[in-house]
């Protein structure tokens, strides 16, 4: 049986950040499940479809076939063959991720692809619905947070260090809005599983949230 550990939470509470580092301390593979919603939304995009057609969301993702792959550590996402890495943390498709992924279908592949993954090696895996749905039986499951305003924030900092020009009322404007259609979709909607940890994240630096999470998985363990 592999090790997991499940870390769910809305948009901006650093999730991959702390993911990755604790991958690293603890010796797992980093799965990073929204690049496989965002390598789908991308698709989606490049195919034209209206992210309010769900009928045509449901019919094209059949076409895309999604892989991943470890390179030098990193995740490697392959869209048909294509390494799509590059493209995937826009803000263009965030937004279509984030209008496409509540569709069944696309969910039902993309799921597949995660619990393979997770069977074949020892992973932290972040995302909506990892604990609830992915991974019920997860060693470890985080449910991270932050306020809107803190997470706002953050996102205002990482555009604006790349010379975007961003507007800190429209990020938290788009952010609420996310977290309101993750956490209201009908399919596995972004929740705290029952048995998860609450960690907020408001105030806490990366390494203390880290060392936090590091703690309750040696716990766990009996370490
Ligand atoms: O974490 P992210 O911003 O890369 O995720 C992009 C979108 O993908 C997010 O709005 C919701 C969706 N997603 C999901 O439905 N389930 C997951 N496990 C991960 C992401």
């Amino acid at each position: 049986m592999s090790y997991c550990v499940a870390i769910d939470g809305p948009a901006g509470a650093g999730k991959s950040t702390i993911a990755r580092q604790i991958a690293k301390k603890m010796n797992l593979i980093y799965v990073d499940t929204g690049a496989m919603y965002r390598a789908m939304a991308l698709f989606l995009i490049r195919e034209g479809v209206d992210g309010a057609d769900q009928e045509e969301i449901c019919k094209k993702c059949e076409e895309a076939d999604i892989t991943i792959k470890y390179e030098n550590g990193e995740q490697v996402v392959y869209l048909n063959g294509e390494n799509v890495n590059a493209f995937l943390r826009t803000e263009e498709v965030g937004k279509m991720a984030s209008v496409s992924s509540p569709q069944p279908r696309l969910r039902k592949k993309i799921v597949a692809l995660q619990k393979r993954l997770a069977e074949s090696a020892d992973v932290v895996m972040d995302g909506r619905d990892i604990g609830t749905c992915v991974l019920p039986d997860a060693d470890v499951k985080i449910y991270l947070t932050a306020s809107s305003s803190v997470r706002a924030k953050r996102r205002f900092d990482e555009l604006t260090a790349k010379g975007e020009n961003c507007s800190l009322e429209d990020i938290e404007k788009d952010i609420v809005e996310r977290d309101n259609r993750d956490m209201t979709r009908k399919e596995s909607p972004l929740m705290q599983a029952e048995d998860a940890i609450l960690v907020d994240t408001s105030d806490m630096p990366v390494n203390e949230v880290v060392q936090k999470i590091i703690a309750i998985c040696m716990e766990k363990r009996g370490i």
